[in-house]
């Protein structure tokens, strides 16, 4: 006859101890889960807007972008930012959007420039993403737009100046007039809270 420990899955084990070994109970009275920490949100929101706002302290220049680009990403998006294989161009596209064959880069496409900053500290480098440092990122921010001659080589990237970068694909995005899609943006008074519309259903006698 099998013992309780063996007929017990493992999963189900590694629940009970942690259930009965957290400091803090992982059911909250209202609901499945808890309250996350402030260390675990601020760990989280690391998002950057289009216009800037979430950009950290710090900086980075072109030149030290350069350095960084060519030991870090240059295996896949190439010496100069024309890509490796299939892996995505940085540079390039001037001009094709409109064509049968758009090149979709950050200098042909992207409408902002703080949202390089943002995507490329969140994902990159591929498969190593969230080793940067802020002001690693900065730096490679600050080559990439240099890369594709909008910003000069004295650029200095921080949460002053990439707001203020203007890109050259800035006004080719429209709002989604299709029936049925919102076709006008909202600016100003929008919601700043998300409104909670559902809640997952409370167990029985939770
Ligand atoms: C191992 C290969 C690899 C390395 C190294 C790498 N990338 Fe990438 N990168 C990719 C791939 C693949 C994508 C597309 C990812 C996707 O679309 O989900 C990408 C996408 C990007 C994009 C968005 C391109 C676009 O227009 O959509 C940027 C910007 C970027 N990488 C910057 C960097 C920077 C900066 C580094 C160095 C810190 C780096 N990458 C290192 C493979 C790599």
């Amino acid at each position: 006859m099998s013992s309780w420990i063996e007929r017990t899955t493992p999963l189900s084990l590694l629940l009970l101890l942690a259930v009965f070994t957290a400091g803090e109970p992982l059911l909250a009275a209202d609901g499945p889960g808890r309250e996350a920490t402030p260390e675990e949100i601020s760990a989280l929101d690391l998002d950057v807007r289009a216009d800037g706002a979430g950009l950290p302290e710090g900086s980075g220049t072109v030149e030290q972008g350069e350095a960084l680009y060519a030991e870090k990403c240059a295996a896949c998006h190439g010496e100069f930012g024309e890509g490796v294989g299939r892996m995505p161009a940085l540079i390039g596209g001037e001009d094709t959007l409109a064509s049968d064959r758009p090149r979709r880069t950050v200098g042909s496409f992207w409408p902002f420039a703080p949202t390089v900053f943002d995507y490329v500290r969140r994902a990159m480098p591929f498969g190593h993403a969230s080793t940067l440092s802020v002001d690693e990122t900065y730096a490679l921010a600050a080559f990439i737009l240099n890369a594709n001659g909008i910003v000069r080589d004295d650029f200095v990237a921080d949460g002053r100046t990439l707001p203020a970068v203007k890109m050259p694909n800035r006004n080719g995005f429209l709002p989604d007039d299709r029936p049925g899609k919102p076709a006008v943006r909202c600016m100003s008074d929008c919601r700043s809270v998300p409104r909670i519309v559902s809640r997952a259903r409370k167990e029985e006698g939770k």
